[in-house]
């Protein structure tokens, strides 16, 4: 599905391409295709702010019927309230549900709290994690298992019990928020790196395991660069450092157009989505189809990156057009 097919929303660089990881190009089955997610059940996880809030609002608006995950309960019955005011869901259509993706103890309780409230759960969207900015030669291994502990075995955790109730379904989307870091490499991100490879590879080996449930997606969304609070939530050297300054985030793609693309490809059943902006998007494709120019190229972003990390700017600032 190339962006240009789509109505455009709110400011649009035409730039932006959901991509199969294919050189072919997926034709939409209708513009308006999210539609299809009215009256649905969906699960997100990460919903407290970034891309799963702002998935919540859009899915909310196009009456799909909620269930919202997070730690911070606060910010989720805000992300609810907002819900109830630009949607017609009503109260008991959005379900807050506290959730700590690294506690994988409660994982299948609150699925079930999920089974009893709705009776069914038609998407879930495996959004919540935390990114890193930090050397691998100054960072401590507990980060890394802590990078591990959330990203990759949260998310599985998580959707062994929701997959469970799907195949007695036999239908339902697993969508995972993965990145194109799970399909390059970069600097000041090898944990981060690491866990999102690690989605790819565990979800492109689950679908191969559902082949007798075609009625069951597995579906991968890669963004690049989305302006959220990630880097304020960022894992550093070692556990108890935050990040001092997380830079100016505006050259990035708002989170709106983010959610957008990503229900589109929910919508299509489209299996990788890369959301991204050049040149991420570009360096994507040398990164599938030509790695030895990608390590080649990547070897020079790289240190610009490391550089910007290092004077306090966004490590990809100056890669990127600003946003007007
Ligand atoms: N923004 C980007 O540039 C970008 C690019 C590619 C991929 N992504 C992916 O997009 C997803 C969403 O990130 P975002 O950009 O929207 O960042 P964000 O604004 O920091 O949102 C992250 C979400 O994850 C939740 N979370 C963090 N730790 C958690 C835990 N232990 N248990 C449950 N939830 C937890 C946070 O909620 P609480 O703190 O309340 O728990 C928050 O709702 C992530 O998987 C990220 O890797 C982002």
């Amino acid at each position: 599905i190339t962006a240009e097919k789509l109505p455009k929303t709110g400011w649009e660089q035409g730039n932006s391409v959901v991509g199969g990881g294919s050189p072919f190009v997926f034709s939409s089955k209708r513009s308006e295709c999210e539609h299809e997610l009215r009256g649905k059940v969906v699960w997100v996880t990460g919903a407290s702010s970034g891309i799963g809030e702002e998935l919540s609002y859009q899915l909310a608006k196009l009456g799909a019927l909620l269930a919202i995950s997070a730690r911070r309960e606060d910010e989720l019955q805000r992300v609810k309230k907002k819900c109830l005011q630009i949607s017609s869901l009503s109260d008991n259509d959005i379900l807050v549900l506290r959730l700590d993706l690294t506690d994988r103890s409660s994982h299948e309780a609150a699925t079930n709290s999920v089974l009893k409230h709705f009776g069914k759960i038609d998407v879930l969207v495996n959004n919540g994690g935390r990114s890193q900015r930090s050397l691998f030669v100054d960072t401590n291994l507990d980060v890394y298992n802590a990078i591990i502990e959330l990203n990759y075995l949260g998310t599985i955790s998580l959707t062994k019990y929701v997959l469970n109730h799907m195949i007695q379904r036999k239908k339902g989307k697993i969508v995972t928020v993965s990145s194109v870091m799970g399909i390059m490499g970069a600097p000041l991100a090898t944990g981060y790196c690491a866990s999102k490879h690690a989605l790819q590879g565990f979800f492109n080996s689950l679908r191969t395991e559902l082949t007798d449930y075609p009625e069951i997606s597995i579906i991968q969304i890669c963004p690049g660069p989305v302006q959220s609070q990630i880097i304020q939530n960022v894992f550093t050297e070692n556990l108890a450092k935050s990040i001092e300054n997380s830079g100016d985030q505006s050259h990035k793609m708002p989170t709106d157009r983010c959610a957008r693309l990503t229900l589109v490809s929910v919508a299509n059943d489209v299996k990788e989505a890369w959301i991204s902006d050049h040149p991420y998007l570009a360096v994507c494709y040398l990164w599938q189809y030509a790695p030895t120019w990608a390590w080649w190229l990547m070897n020079r972003m790289g240190k610009r990156r490391i550089q910007n990390f290092k004077s306090g700017i966004d490590a990809d600032a100056s890669y990127s057009r600003k946003r007007k």
